[in-house]
């Protein structure tokens, strides 16, 4: 049994439009400490999947089909009250704006406190703020800056208060949306690498959301890529950067610089994503494949593991 099994999972926003499918059939496990690689670009439904196993997807979303099983629990039966008590000390989020979740008008120590005494009622300040120094000092941040407000940060420093917010009651799982896209190359791959770091330390396992492959491919123990809400590729990382089988992440690493096998013309993919509210029959990917057989219009492909762990949604690995 793995730690998280998500099996089948369908999710649409029923807008007024129609349905948008914006996570389609996605399977996939995530075992303990395993960092996991979520890519794909904008729109192909990598939040909504978050936000999904954390059930916090916006209305007017709805989870239509399949099972999350989280220690082989299906949370999708969960109540609310449920759902509040696993967040945060289970499994984590962590949204790409740390605005969105700090308080302006709390300092550090305040958010700490009342984050922790949400989920562990017993506890005492003392104990809390004994707590919050400990992960505050893991993310490397200086105990003293505590009682700081969140606008005396700088971004990168915000984002890792975050992290300690995530893993102060030491969850299984933390999901982390984006969580350095707003910030310069060099903060970004400090971050990155203190995540590893934690995973290494605690055991967590994480997922880590991007739109950018090559943030993901060398700190990644799995990468699983996203193309319209469905999954078009999902193997460990080495494997994806030895033996990219789909054309989408084929063309994906070419756009990656300083890869030996890069072609710098070939930066952006042509074409653009389909329509969600009116996707295309067959293979999503299909109007923008160059290497189509003709049942790629018509006929979907099943996710195939092609070779043990390299799972692909293509014809031509049939
Ligand atoms: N609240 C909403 N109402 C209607 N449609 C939505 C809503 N949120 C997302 N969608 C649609 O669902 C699809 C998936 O969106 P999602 O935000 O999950 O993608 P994403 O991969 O996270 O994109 P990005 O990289 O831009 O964050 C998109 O087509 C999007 O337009
Ligand atoms: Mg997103």
């Amino acid at each position: 049994m793995g730690l998280l099994e998500v099996d089948s999972l369908r999710v649409d926003y029923r807008t007024r439009r129609g349905s948008i499918r914006a996570v389609d059939d996605v399977s996939f496990k995530l075992e303990k400490g395993e960092l996991l690689g979520l890519v794909g670009e904008s729109g192909s439904g990598k939040s909504t999947l978050g936000l999904s196993i954390i059930r916090l997807v916006p209305p007017p979303g709805v989870i239509e089909q399949g099972s999350i099983r989280i220690d082989g629990d299906d949370i999708i039966d969960f109540s609310a009250e449920k759902m509040q008590s696993i967040r945060g000390s289970q499994i984590s989020f962590i949204f790409q704006d740390p605005m969105t979740s700090l308080s302006p008008v709390k300092k550090i120590s305040e958010h700490f406190i009342e984050f922790i005494r949400t989920h562990e009622p017993k506890t005492t300040k003392a104990e809390a703020l004994k707590r919050a120094n400990t992960t505050l000092r893991d993310v490397g941040i200086l105990p003293e800056r505590i009682a700081d407000y969140p606008h005396q940060f700088s971004g990168g420093m915000r984002q890792r208060i975050m992290i300690a917010l995530a893993i102060t009651l030491n969850p299984e799982i933390v999901i982390a949306d984006e969580p350095t896209t707003a910030l310069d190359v060099i903060v970004q791959a400090k971050i990155l690498d203190l995540l590893t770091e934690l995973r290494d330390r605690y055991g967590m396992a994480w997922i880590l959301i991007t739109h950018d492959l090559s943030v993901v491919l060398e700190r990644c123990d799995k990468i699983l890529v996203m193309y319209a809400g469905g999954i078009v590729e999902y193997a460990d990382s080495k494997e994806l950067f030895r033996n990219p089988r789909h054309p989408y992440t084929q063309r994906l690493l070419q756009g990656i610089p300083n890869i030996e096998f890069s072609d710098q013309k070939l930066k952006a993919i042509p074409g653009s994503p389909p329509n969600l509210l009116n996707p295309p029959n067959g293979c999503s990917f299909s109007p923008r494949c160059s290497e189509g057989e003709p049942r790629c219009k018509s006929e979907k492909p099943q996710l195939l593991e092609v070779i043990p762990n390299h799972f692909v949604r293509c014809f031509k690995e049939m």
